[in-house]
């Protein structure tokens, strides 16, 4: 093994054991080298006279660029576009993204927690997550509603078996003992389970109560009491679009991040939905952990990701940065996004109030939902890929089937003033197929 890679594993053996045993055979072996991007970072900050390091082109001072792609980012310099971002992303960027972490998350303001390392959004955080940490034969443990790229990432990919527990409980909350008894079964054969909290949730929109996230981190805490090295990833992907005030508007990770030595708190989020620049690809992976010596833990881990992003896509695309930065920068951020928050809440609440029509009862039930993109249906008569053909052939209708009875609608993507006759077509299509 590299000695660098034997450096970093000695101070996570230290620090934090439990960490250390969640990495995967990858993640032990991983490590940032003191190559070209290591001396290129140190001439950067000390090289004034001649930089002869770059890995990029350089002319009168700045970037090399062609005219006909710069004109079209006119208030941009060609250095905030053109050159490759650090792996770890711009330190602007990680700086004000965390400053918005603990603003949003007030629990997370009395924790400890690493500075947020960038992705290329948060798909990206989860396969770079996957390889550090997830190994064949592990138990990825999921509610049985889930988005389908987990057990395309981490069970294709890593290897690990996947097993689901209810998502809901019979009265409609978070089936907290549900996942509690998953993870104590699943996980305790390898002392490890690695665990994914997506709250909003795709596909129901659903997001918990304080009450029972309280009660998920009390769970985590018992199953790491028990001995299971639990690896927790918080799915952050649609955080802030929590639209009733029942739901828990802040990320978990604030309650787990520090809760106990054997739990790895992982949070990802981005830009992506939260700020509407899904094709941007920006996104961040923040630590949690509990620890006497946790800055030594980040350092580690930072390194690891850092090399994990390295042998990956190298680095994060530098434009979205940028425009992601500017907008943290600007004045007018928090009241833009507010509005674009209302319009998403009102038809959310459009959606609740369609759905109270009574002769809908007779083809499906509704999923519990306050949050986030989506809604979901439990078909009664057909089977939800039946209708899903059906909506698109005979009424033009988009919709996703995500289960053998379960019908996604995304009302993020259709106008208020449209969603009553959305919901008259599924519901003419349901009537056509029974
Ligand atoms: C739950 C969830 N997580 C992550 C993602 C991926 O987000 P990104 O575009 O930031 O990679 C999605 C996108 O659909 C999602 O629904």
């Amino acid at each position: 093994m590299n000695q660098l890679a034997v450096e970093l594993n000695t101070v996570l053996q230290k620090e934090s054991p439990a960490v250390y045993e969640m990495l995967s055979d990858f993640g032990k072996r991983i490590y940032f080298p003191k190559g070209i991007l290591h001396q290129g970072a140190e001439a950067k900050a000390k090289a004034k006279k001649y930089n002869a390091t770059v890995g990029i082109a350089v002319e009168n001072g700045e970037a090399m660029h062609l005219k006909c792609i710069k004109k079209h980012l006119p208030a941009l310099k060609a250095d905030e576009i053109f050159p490759y971002a650090p792996p770890q992303g711009l330190p602007k960027l990680r700086e004000l993204w965390k400053k918005k972490l603990l603003e949003e998350n007030p629990s997370m303001r009395d924790k400890t927690s690493s500075m947020p390392i960038v992705t290329a959004a948060i798909a990206h955080g989860l396969s770079t997550v996957g390889e550090l940490f997830v190994g064949k034969g592990d138990a990825l443990i999921v509610p049985d509603q889930y988005w389908d790229n987990y057990p395309l990432t981490f069970c294709v990919r890593n290897e690990a078996e996947l097993f689901t527990y209810d998502t809901f409980t019979p009265a409609g909350g978070f089936n907290v003992a549900a996942f509690e008894a998953a993870v104590m079964k699943h996980g305790m054969p390898k002392k490890k389970a690695v665990v994914i909290l997506n709250f909003p949730n795709n596909p129901t929109g659903y997001s918990v109560s304080k009450a029972d996230g309280e009660a998920l981190a009390a769970a985590i805490k018992r199953c790491a009491e028990a001995g299971i090295n639990m690896v927790v990833i918080h799915d952050d992907a649609y955080f802030g679009l929590v639209y009733e005030d029942v739901a828990l508007a802040e990320s978990l990770f604030g309650l787990t991040a520090n809760i106990h030595e054997r739990v790895l708190a992982i949070k990802l989020c981005g830009a992506t939905k939260e700020e509407f620049v899904w094709g941007f690809r920006t996104g961040f992976i923040t630590y949690g952990v509990k620890s006497a010596n946790a800055e030594a833990v980040f350092g580690a881990l930072e390194k690891k990701t850092m090399g994990s992003i390295r042998v990956s896509i190298s680095n994060s695309p530098l434009p979205s940065q940028t425009l992601v930065l500017k907008a943290l920068e600007d004045a007018d951020f928090k009241n833009e996004r507010k509005e674009k928050f209302e319009i998403m809440k009102a038809r959310a609440l459009k959606v609740k109030k369609v759905l109270q029509n009574p002769l809908y009862n007779e083809f499906w039930d509704v999923y519990p939902f306050n949050a986030g993109y989506f809604m979901c249906v439990k078909l009664k008569k057909s089977s939800a890929e039946a209708l899903r053909v059906h909506l698109l052939d005979k009424y033009g209708v988009g919709t996703i089937a995500t289960g053998e009875k379960d019908l996604r609608v995304a009302f993020s993507s259709v106008e208020e003033s449209q969603i009553e006759d959305l919901f008259t077509c599924i519901y003419n299509g349901a009537k056509d197929l029974a």
